[in-house]
């Protein structure tokens, strides 16, 4: 039997077509996912679903799934393993995302329990999926695949921070590099209108955010609908709107960097000074078998305009090694292009072959032990530059958001411009509330973090 979790609802009321239903979520992998949970949430409470914080509290338990690599996948499975049992109480489940976009009815078959499959491309269709497992239907899906041209838009949003919040500029994508899954588990390039996210950022503003970051898995080859805006246009209005503090974006694909992004964070003060732009890899023999479209001296090219600007704009990337063909030479001239680029901050992965894509086809040839190893001179080379970099802040004042507080060492921990964590303390008697805006002179470094006091 399901559980009845709302106990103000009278005992004639409580007929399995109106009685309150609760919900519990769980997201994997990337701020996309994050954000499309948001958005999931908000629909599951306006269609009266009331959200709870275990498997065991809930009616209907959802996973938010990612199929990046395959230790991102194995996850949803270790987690429907462990509740299944769950299924024998009248609890309902939800596969979401991308894994189940990939894996489609196959999840059915490995998982019989299971009532909902859906990837993000169909999330409009929600609030039918639920009317229809409300009325029983034993197995629903939403597979839209590459040919929806719909974006997943909706006004009950449930943003979990009131300071700092994502907007969706553009969903799926278009690139088909040689070893991702995206374009096949978020279908194709869809944009909104600018008069919609400038809508969405406004209305935000009102209810007192002052941080936004735009979203899309390519968000350089933004498109308005209405042939209104760029990218940048679009990211310099959002910067414009009062009471706006903070743009951030993601990710962002070389091949599609513009230079007037640059000269758009140089002319607008809220555009954070902080550019994530994934290289993947220092090689161009590399770059072209992971069908990129660009050349390691392309890539070069960007990063010499972000260097060039007149603010400091930190550099972040993401690498793949041992993708199949990568020989020691190529590995050199990424750990290579690292010491030149000098990055805050590196997302290093080993490659994983993943379904559908193209690199599925050739030898997967680096062996696991020599990704590893691979990996593991990647990051070390990476933090001796992230201490160096980091430490180049001591004696700084920097403007700090406050995000949380960390209790056990009585400091108040914050987030530079640049996307940098600051831990410090202040003499003042009360501290400093979530979301304020405080200047600490820095003190101490780390390569992961800075330490300061409140100005
Ligand atoms: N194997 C390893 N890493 C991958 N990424 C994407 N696909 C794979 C894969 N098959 C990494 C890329 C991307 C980041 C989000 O995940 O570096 O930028
Ligand atoms: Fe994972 Fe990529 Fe899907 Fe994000 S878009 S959830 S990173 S597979």
């Amino acid at each position: 039997m399901a559980t009845f979790a709302i106990a103000d609802v009278a005992p004639e009321d409580r007929s399995e077509s109106n009685r309150a239903r609760t919900f519990y979520i769980e997201t994997f992998g990337c701020q996309m996912n994050v954000h499309d949970s948001e958005k999931v949430i908000g629909t599951l409470e306006h269609q009266g679903y009331t959200r709870v914080e275990t498997e065991e509290a809930a009616d209907l338990i959802l996973y938010n799934t990612c199929s990046i690599r395959d230790k991102a996948e194995q996850k949803v499975f270790n987690r429907l393993n462990d509740y299944k049992s769950l299924h024998k109480q009248g609890k309902r489940f939800a596969v979401l995302g991308c894994v189940a976009q990939q894996e489609g009815e196959r999840i059915f078959e490995r998982a019989p329990f299971v009532s909902i499959v859906s990837g993000s491309a169909s999330y409009n269709r929600l609030p039918e999926m639920l009317a229809q497992l409300q009325q029983g239907t034993k197995r629903i899906t939403g597979l839209d695949d590459r040919q929806t041209e719909e974006t997943f838009e909706t006004e009950f949003t449930a943003r979990s921070n009131p300071h700092r919040g994502y907007i969706t500029i553009i969903e799926g994508c278009d690139k088909f590099c040689a070893y991702c899954v995206v374009p096949y588990t978020r279908g194709k390039e869809r944009s909104r209108s600018s008069t919609s996210v400038l809508a969405e950022a406004r209305r935000m503003a009102d209810s007192g955010y002052t941080e936004i970051q735009l979203l899309g898995q390519n968000v350089n080859s933004y498109h308005d609908l209405e042939g209104k805006k760029s990218f940048a246009e679009l990211l310099a209005a959002v910067g414009e709107i009062p009471g706006i503090r903070r743009v951030r974006f993601t990710t962002s694909h070389p091949r599609d960097f513009t230079r007037d992004i640059v000269q758009a964070i140089d002319a607008v003060p809220s555009l954070c000074d902080h550019v994530h732009l994934p290289v993947q890899s220092g090689s161009s023999h590399v770059l072209k078998l992971m069908q990129r479209e660009y050349t390691r001296e392309q890539y070069m090219e960007r990063v010499a305009w972000i260097k060039g600007a007149r603010r400091t704009i930190s550099m972040t990337t993401d690498i793949i090694v041992g993708f199949p063909g990568e020989t020691a030479t190529d590995f050199e001239q990424t750990i290579d292009l690292l010491a030149e680029v000098e990055y805050d901050g590196v997302f290093g992965f080993k490659y994983s072959p993943r379904p559908n894509t193209p690199a599925l086809t050739m030898p997967d040839s680096i062996p696991d032990k020599e990704k590893s190893l691979r990996l593991q001179v990647l990051l070390d080379r990476q933090r001796e530059t992230q201490r160096r970099n980091y430490a180049r802040h001591i004696g700084d004042v920097l403007e700090v958001m406050v995000e949380g507080y960390n209790t056990s060492r009585r400091q108040i921990v914050g987030r530079t411009s640049q996307n940098k964590t600051v831990n410090f303390t202040t003499e003042q008697p009360i501290l400093p509330a979530q979301g304020s805006y405080l200047s600490v002179r820095i003190t101490q470094s780390f390569p992961n973090s800075l330490v300061g006091e409140a100005v």
